[in-house]
């Protein structure tokens, strides 16, 4: 390919928005298609919220295909939970699915040749067959290494960081970073990870106030700074002055 044809291949490259006002303009638009992101903080930082958010707009306003893993809370509660957030999602389905471990266990059964992780990827993929999966969330990957007994952590994470690449799936994968720790990974994947996306409390005075910082985010100039994050009626707001 040419030099030009690069560049405009490149300047054309699809974008998924977060619909987070403030952050896609920070993001060039949104998040590159295909990227695979983490999103760490530490409980209670509306991670999942954040994730949801992201899809569940994608699939309302864009058509797009939507899949939400849940192995931290059953599909039904974390259904639940978003519908109070104001995210509702009677009517998009099948366009936006949320899998959840009681689903996988009922596949597992039916397949009992299988492994939890081979199930876990053929029920992926079946999707993507049928509904074309844009974006992907896996909440958390640290029950993920655990439900798929990943005995070498490093390896069975760059594998599937390949899977998910190969797949073209634009993924954010939720980590959970401990209490006292600035880390945002175990095992490496910062490093595998084309983005990083931190949300962070910190206590003011009396009040304790979300942040969110664009860590890392692979062909994107984008600012390294921690912005407030806002959530009311109208979604969620990256205050950026
Ligand atoms: N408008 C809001 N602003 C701030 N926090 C909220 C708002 N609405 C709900 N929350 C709270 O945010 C908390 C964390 O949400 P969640 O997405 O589950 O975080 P995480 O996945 O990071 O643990 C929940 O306890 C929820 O009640
Ligand atoms: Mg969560």
């Amino acid at each position: 390919m040419t030099y030009a044809g690069i560049r405009a291949r490149t300047m054309t490259e699809e974008r998924i928005r977060t619909y987070v006002r403030g952050l896609d303009e920070q993001l060039q638009g949104g998040i590159p298609q295909g990227h695979v992101v983490l999103l760490a903080g530490k409980p209670g930082t509306m991670k999942s919220s954040l994730a949801f958010h992201v899809l569940y707009h994608n699939a309302k306003h864009e058509g797009r295909g939507a899949v939400y893993v849940t192995l931290e809370q059953s599909a039904q509660s974390l259904l639940g939970n978003m519908r109070g957030l104001g995210m509702d999602t009677t009517g998009l389905e099948p366009r936006f699915s949320v899998l959840d471990l009681s689903l996988i266990r009922k596949k597992l059964r039916q397949l009992s040749n299988k492994s939890w992780i081979e199930v876990f990827r053929m029920y992926i993929e079946n999707l993507d067959k049928t509904a074309d999966i844009s974006v992907l969330v896996i909440d958390s990957l640290p029950v993920l290494e655990v439900m798929g007994k990943f005995e070498d952590a490093r390896e069975d994470l760059f594998h599937m960081f390949e899977w998910l690449r190969e797949l073209g799936i634009t993924s954010m994968l939720i980590t959970e970073m401990e209490q006292d720790s600035d880390k945002f990974a175990r095992h490496g994947e910062d490093f595998l990870s084309d983005g990083i996306v931190h949300l962070d409390l910190r206590r003011e005075d009396r009040n304790v106030n979300l942040y969110l910082s664009v860590v890392k985010m692979r062909k994107t100039a984008h600012a390294r700074g921690y912005f407030p994050l806002i959530y009311d009626a109208g979604g969620f707001e990256l205050v950026v002055q």
